[in-house]
């Protein structure tokens, strides 16, 4: 596949010397004396560099004048042991391209940027250290998501991304329309005539595919979905994006405590797949991010995620205030939506590992979860993370029609908008759970990155849609 080159994840593996090979990629740094110039070549197989060792006898001034930071190169030379410390190989070069120059005004070329900053540049970051080795994990966590549902029996399951229904019920959504917005038409009672849109009915990009994955596990007994969803929340916080990546299983037959252990082992798997995979990127994060990172990564997997009803962990939070626990945002007690403060207060200082918490009050929940028989909570089971707050939402489903209709109508949501969905319910209904994990934030998780806008390539956020 790679005729013209060997990529420098191979090269560094070599282990026969003295042979002839061609690397291409981009410079790093270049350094050296009178008589010779030692280039760092990055080509975005690793977060290594190999070492290209320009004898300057061989080459002209003005050609090494243009191997600057950024520039991309081939080189063709020898493999050689190398002499000098901090790398077992190194590239005697013969022949060096210049293959695309790199202007001086690029803007990657300093050490030592601000994320924020390089936030401005998100097309030229990626050929940055930090980013490299962050995508290089991405990729790994998908490989890793679609192997653990493939191997439990999972099918992957493709819900739209244009629909005409709010699977959460809150609102939050990207309208999408072909109508002149310049010149809408009306109908007589003065609201916007939709017999012209395109779908001829107003639709928006999804917020969930939870709802046609129920349909989908109720056909083939557990699915997953894992695709792109839009929130249109004005919410300018490191955790939320206006546009993430979900995945989403849902499994029929499943009850409160299967779905519980199912978060929790798939969650390991992840963490644990990213420990034996992604080595060198982790330790270079580990180096340059956060220094406890690996550590935390192995904490997760060997220990049991704490399993905490809602009303357990208000307890806990009430009793921390009255020993002098300061929140930024005040504790209201039973019935409050916590924020992520508190959610890490309880994961990180109170526990010191994962909480899966349960069974919380109705009205902070989505109307399709199973309600408890207290008439009062709901069977959600949100997983809670260091760090991060919440990673997983999830819940056991209302099988029961009449349950379902009632709690639609005690919302004020439009039945005749989920007629299909709870078709599900009126022919052969079944017990059925699932959950929904955010792909950046396991990404968060794992790179130990601050900021989501850092672990998604391009970052939608509001006011925000470069590139
Ligand atoms: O808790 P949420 O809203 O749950 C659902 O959407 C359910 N339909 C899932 C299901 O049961 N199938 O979202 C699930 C997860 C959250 O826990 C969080 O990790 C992530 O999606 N998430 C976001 N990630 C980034 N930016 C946002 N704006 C997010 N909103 C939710
Ligand atoms: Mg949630």
């Amino acid at each position: 596949m790679y005729k013209s080159r060997i990529r420098i994840v191979d090269l560094l593996k070599a282990d026969k010397y003295d042979v002839p090979v061609t690397v291409k990629g981009w410079v790093r740094t270049r350094r050296g004396s009178k008589s010779v110039s030692f280039i760092a070549l990055n080509d975005g197989s690793t977060i290594k560099n190999i070492q290209i060792v320009a004898d300057l006898d061989k080459f002209s001034d003005e050609l090494i004048k243009k191997i600057t930071t950024g520039a991309c190169i081939s080189v063709k030379g020898t493999l050689v042991k190398s002499p000098g410390a901090g790398q077992n190989v190194e590239v005697q070069a013969e022949q060096i391209d210049i293959l695309g120059l790199c202007g001086d005004d690029y803007p990657m070329q300093k050490k030592g940027q601000s994320f924020e900053y390089m936030r401005k540049y998100a097309h030229m970051r990626l050929r940055t250290n930090t980013f490299g080795a962050v995508f290089r994990i991405r990729h790994n966590m998908a490989i890793a998501i679609h192997k653990y549902f493939h191997e439990h029996g999972f099918y992957y399951f493709n819900t739209p991304l244009i629909t005409a229904s709010d699977a959460e019920g809150a609102g939050q959504m990207f309208q999408v329309t072909t109508l002149d917005l310049k010149n809408i038409k009306k109908t007589p009672d003065g609201s916007v005539d939709y017999s012209d849109d395109f779908f001829a009915t107003p639709t928006n990009l999804t917020v969930s595919g939870q709802l046609e994955g129920e349909l989908g596990a109720t056909a083939l007994g557990a699915i997953y979905t894992f695709g792109p969803t839009f929130r249109a929340e004005n919410s300018n916080t490191p955790r939320h994006l206006a546009e993430f990546w979900m995945i989403e299983p849902e499994i029929a037959f499943m009850d409160k405590t299967e779905l519980m252990d199912l978060e929790e082992d798939f969650i390991k798997y992840c963490v644990k797949w990213a420990l034996d995979n992604c080595k060198d990127d982790l330790e270079f994060l580990n180096k340059m991010i956060d220094h406890t990172l690996i550590e935390t990564l192995q904490s997760v997997i060997s220990n049991d995620f704490v399993r905490l009803p809602y009303t357990e962990g208000i307890k806990i939070l009430e009793e921390a205030v009255k020993n002098g626990k300061k929140f930024e945002f005040p504790l209201t007690g039973w019935g409050m939506d916590l924020s992520s403060e508190h959610e890490r207060y309880l994961v990180e200082e109170h526990f010191g590992r994962p909480v899966i918490m349960t069974d919380y009050p109705k009205e902070i929940k989505a109307f399709y979860m199973k309600k408890n028989a207290d008439g009062k909570t709901m069977q959600g089971t949100d997983v809670l993370f260091p760090r991060i707050g919440e990673i997983i939402g999830g819940s056991v489903r209302e099988e029961d029609y009449g349950k379902l209709v009632d709690e639609i109508h005690a919302r004020g949501m439009k039945e005749s908008s989920y007629e299909w969905y709870l078709d599900t319910r009126r022919f052969g209904s079944c017990p059925h759970a699932g959950f929904g994990l955010g792909f950046e934030r396991l990404i968060l998780f794992v790179t130990g990155m601050q900021n989501i806008r850092d672990v998604i390539p391009f970052p939608r956020t509001p006011g925000n849609a470069a590139f």
